[in-house]
């Protein structure tokens, strides 16, 4: 062998070797060693904060350590997703994303800086939650076709909160409306928690949010909950009809979320937090509790890496060709 290809074998077998030891150290490296923070592109006190506060907590009950949910919003939560995909991929900083920032985002913003597949591995499915058409306790709509009558009479006059374009409360009210052939005014939050300050103070009309964080409010008589978007009506809102039942028939609505890391997180980051939530589910306090909020809580096999990556490749087609043909486009 030449002294020149030898020292070049030398060096290639070296790096081998050293990326190897490298890889090993992280995967025997006990993970988490240190507090992970998951950062949620809502506003806090919204239904994604408020899921993502309560799987976190039981998740870090498992890990031992602790886990600081951290809310930069804007944007229908692009703002948060791109500092997601820009952050370290060394395990301490996660993503809560959804069906807008996941699936929507690249179809909605023409500009997006992130790209949610190549940006990002999937860790786990959060339970999925319906949603709630709300208006404010003791309005003049009593019922969704009160409200779609007056949007009929008044194109564009009604205003309808949401958590910002491409949010799931702005892709829920945009089908709600091309469905129903009406024409409301949007009023972009940073998350649906502002919103519904607004809804309760009746600076906004009416909105659509997910059962978690308004069942308190209509259970405290400050919202009044004209109907349900899941297909069947649930137990946890008496007397509320579903969409689909009343005046928009097959209308289904419901919002998804789940936890990814930047690419290039190491393997063992991905199964330590999936195992320590499916050990979070085997917990049928934890699920209950989660029930009780009209969450829905999915089976075990439609939560892990592989079924969400599917799954977000599958709604991104969808919301590709739901954008395309209703023709929305903005800019981020
Ligand atoms: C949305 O997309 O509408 C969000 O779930 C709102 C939020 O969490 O505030």
């Amino acid at each position: 062998m030449r002294p020149l290809f030898r020292t070049a074998c030398r060096f290639v077998l070296g790096a081998v070797a050293l990326a190897g030891t490298l890889q090993g150290a992280v995967a025997q490296e006990s993970y988490p060693q240190r507090p992970v923070t998951w950062l949620v592109p809502f506003a806090v006190g919204g239904p994604t904060d408020a899921i993502a506060r309560t799987v976190a907590q039981r998740v870090s009950a498992e890990l031992s350590q602790p886990i600081i949910v951290d809310n930069p919003a804007g944007a229908g939560g692009t703002v948060g997703a791109l500092r997601a995909a820009r952050s370290k991929a060394d395990g301490y900083t996660l993503f809560v994303g959804h069906i807008g920032t996941m699936a929507a985002a690249p179809y909605l913003f023409k500009g997006l800086k992130y790209d949610p597949m190549k940006d990002f591995v999937p860790i786990f499915r959060f339970p999925d939650t319906p949603m709630v058409l709300l208006v404010k306790n003791g309005a003049r709509f009593k019922t969704v076709n009160d409200l779609l009558q007056e949007a009929r009479k008044r194109p564009g006059e009604l205003t309808f909160g949401t958590a910002g374009v491409g949010s799931s409360s702005h892709l829920a009210a945009e089908h709600l409306a091309a469905t129903a052939k009406v024409k409301f005014t949007f009023v972009p939050y940073k998350g649906t928690g502002p919103a519904m300050t607004d809804l309760v103070g009746g600076q906004i009309d009416a909105m659509l949010d997910q059962t978690n964080v308004s069942l308190p409010q209509i259970q405290g008589g400050r919202l009044t909950a004209l109907a349900l978007t899941s297909q069947s009506p649930m137990p946890q809102f008496p007397g509320v009809p579903t969409l689909a039942d009343t005046d928009l028939p097959g209308f289904l609505a419901s919002t998804w979320y789940g936890l990814y890391a930047p690419a290039g997180t190491a393997p063992v980051v991905i199964e330590t937090m999936r195992v320590a939530y499916m050990k979070a589910l085997a917990d049928n306090a934890f699920t209950d509790a989660l029930r009780k909020q009209g969450i829905d809580v999915l089976p075990n096999d439609r939560v892990g890496p592989a079924p969400l990556r599917e799954f977000t490749v599958s709604e991104q087609k969808k919301w590709e060709r739901v954008i395309r043909e209703a023709n929305i486009a903005v800019q981020p």
